[in-house]
């Protein structure tokens, strides 16, 4: 831990805010960035929904009492929005000289890569300093091995898929459930290890029908008399129901049910894990920096706090772990 009595910080007004889709351990992150900010004597501003926020001059200042009972809240408490009018350089303008009016040299992002890619966009245009901290479900962001939000979401997937599987084993059915990641099959691969699947169709992979169709023969010669196979919601063979409608064409007698388990998965409170990760990035965002980081994002990879450059967090992708697809195809036996 660095000692900021000792030396001066690069910055001594910042914002923060919440952007894109919720994802639970926002509040946490926000608790951290404001607590730390205040800690190291910095003025911290909340955005009320991202970047409308800073167009529409929904500036709040706040401290350590601001952020008091939220660690374990889902959602934000600044609340959030996917901005359209910050995609057009008037926007951009006016929310520049609101941050102009109110003395901020630098912002926290916390969000995914459409945060990001605004954040970029608005340093490159007007300089002032932009931090990101990977806020999203979906674990697609580079430069972090989790971002906040994707365990609880996990754990939630999995509790609602157990739930499914009692009905499926009740009535010998087939399962097809759909759990969130409109580009990412990491929901999808790790809650399908988690219940069992008996297939876990994601866009990283290419899936075939004829392969889906050969785990149900392999299930059912292995004596299976229900099955649960987890999708992506971005599965690039085809919507769920699509999917669920060919394997009721080549298995007629299949009792088949789709579930669609949607943003159940986004709510709720953070896990453990969620919350220490957002504590420890909120903090990792402030004191980066108040060292002089700027266009960067703050993540832990292999339990360090790294920082990644924001265009490389953007374009990049965290790969699917090939073990992880052998792994769960071998337990499905
Ligand atoms: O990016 C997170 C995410 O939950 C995706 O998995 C999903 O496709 C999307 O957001 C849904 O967004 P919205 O809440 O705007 O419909």
């Amino acid at each position: 831990m660095i000692n900021f009595k000792m030396k001066e910080s690069a910055v001594k007004t910042i914002g923060v805010f919440t952007s894109g889709g919720d994802a639970p351990g926002m509040n946490a992150a926000l608790r951290a960035v404001v607590r730390t900010a205040s800690y190291y004597n910095l003025t911290c501003y909340g955005i009320r929904e991202g970047y409308n926020g800073l167009i529409h001059d929904d500036f709040i200042k706040m401290g350590p009492r601001s952020v008091k009972n939220i660690i374990n809240q889902g959602g934000t408490i600044l609340r959030s929005a996917r901005s359209l009018e910050f995609k057009t350089p008037e926007g951009r303008k006016t929310a520049y000289d609101n941050c102009v009016k109110h003395g901020i040299d630098a912002l926290v992002c916390i969000g995914g890569d459409g945060t990001f890619t605004g954040a970029k966009i608005f340093n490159e245009e007007f300089g002032i300093k932009v931090i990101g901290v990977p806020g999203t479900i979906d674990n697609d962001i580079f430069g972090t091995d989790n971002t906040i939000g994707y365990d609880t979401a996990l754990n939630t997937a999995m509790e609602a898929i157990d739930k499914i599987r009692d009905t499926a084993t009740s009535h010998n059915r087939v399962f097809f459930v759909e759990v969130m990641g409109r580009d990412a099959g990491f929901i999808a691969l790790n809650s399908g290890i988690a219940t069992g699947a008996v297939e876990i169709l994601i866009p990283e992979r290419k899936d075939s029908l004829e392969d889906l169709f050969g785990a149900f023969i392999k299930a059912q010669n292995a004596g299976k008399t229900s099955s649960v196979v987890v999708v992506a919601e971005g599965e690039k063979l085809g919507n769920i129901y699509d999917i669920s409608k060919a394997t009721k064409e080549k298995f007629p007698d299949y009792d088949i049910r789709v579930t669609v388990l949607g943003h159940i998965q986004r709510g709720g409170s953070p896990s453990c894990a969620d919350r220490v990760l957002a504590s420890r990035l909120g903090y990792g965002a402030v004191v980066g920096l108040m060292e002089g980081q700027n266009k960067v994002m703050a993540g832990l990879q292999s339990n360090q706090l790294i920082y990644t450059p924001i265009e490389e967090a953007i374009k990049k992708h965290n790969e699917i772990d090939q073990d992880l697809l052998k792994i769960s195809e071998i337990l499905a036996i």
